[in-house]
């Protein structure tokens, strides 16, 4: 394992995830490892954070075939819609700002809330469903990691029977086009 020391001032997310120990199919812990040495590297990614009021920003920092890390920009109050990430396994760390986020399992329709603030993060199994939102006025930056890269993600609703699901969209990036789906959840019933 190259050790962080070892590594030059402005070290490349791979020596990163080396130093984490990431293996070929990324266990959550060190997903998690991984989003919080880049989180620490601001270098790697300082000079992209922007921010729109409309929809968050999101640049993807690293893929390679096991594992993929993305920079997502929140403005207050965007959310990203209750969702599972297609059988990836991840983790995210907040490096400003605050989330919060309803968080539960594809196979149970009762979520929990918990608020991440700055510093703060999680990292999720294949069964892992969330919603994470802006909750805070100062705008948030935060570091995501998914592995295997994302392929699909599948978007959901809260209804009065338990988990609605609302459609599977193929993706290779966290953030597809769910304006139509945010307009179905608040007709059929509680989008978390
Ligand atoms: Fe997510």
């Amino acid at each position: 394992m190259t050790s962080l020391s070892d590594l030059s001032t402005r070290p490349t997310i791979r020596d990163l995830m080396r130093s984490t120990g990431v293996t070929e199919t990324g266990s959550p812990s060190s997903l998690l490892k991984t989003a919080r040495r880049v989180a620490e590297h601001r270098i790697l990614w300082g000079e992209k954070v922007e921010f729109d009021p409309a929809w968050r920003r999101y640049v993807r920092l690293h893929r390679d075939l096991s594992l993929e890390v993305w920079l997502i920009c929140w403005g207050f109050g965007q959310d990203t819609l209750l969702h599972d990430h297609g059988g990836s396994s991840g983790a995210f760390a907040v490096v400003e700002g605050e989330l919060l986020e309803d968080f539960g399992s594809v196979t149970s329709s009762k979520l929990t809330t918990r608020r991440h603030h700055t510093g703060g993060g999680a990292s999720f199994g294949p069964r892992y469903l969330h919603n994470l939102v802006a909750a805070d006025a100062t705008p948030a930056v935060s570091i995501h990691v998914y592995s295997p890269p994302l392929s699909s993600m599948n978007f959901y609703c809260l209804v009065r029977d338990g988990l609605y699901h609302l459609r599977c969209i193929p993706t290779e990036s966290p953030e597809p086009d769910t304006a139509d789906l945010v307009e179905e959840a608040a007709v059929r019933g509680t989008s978390a």
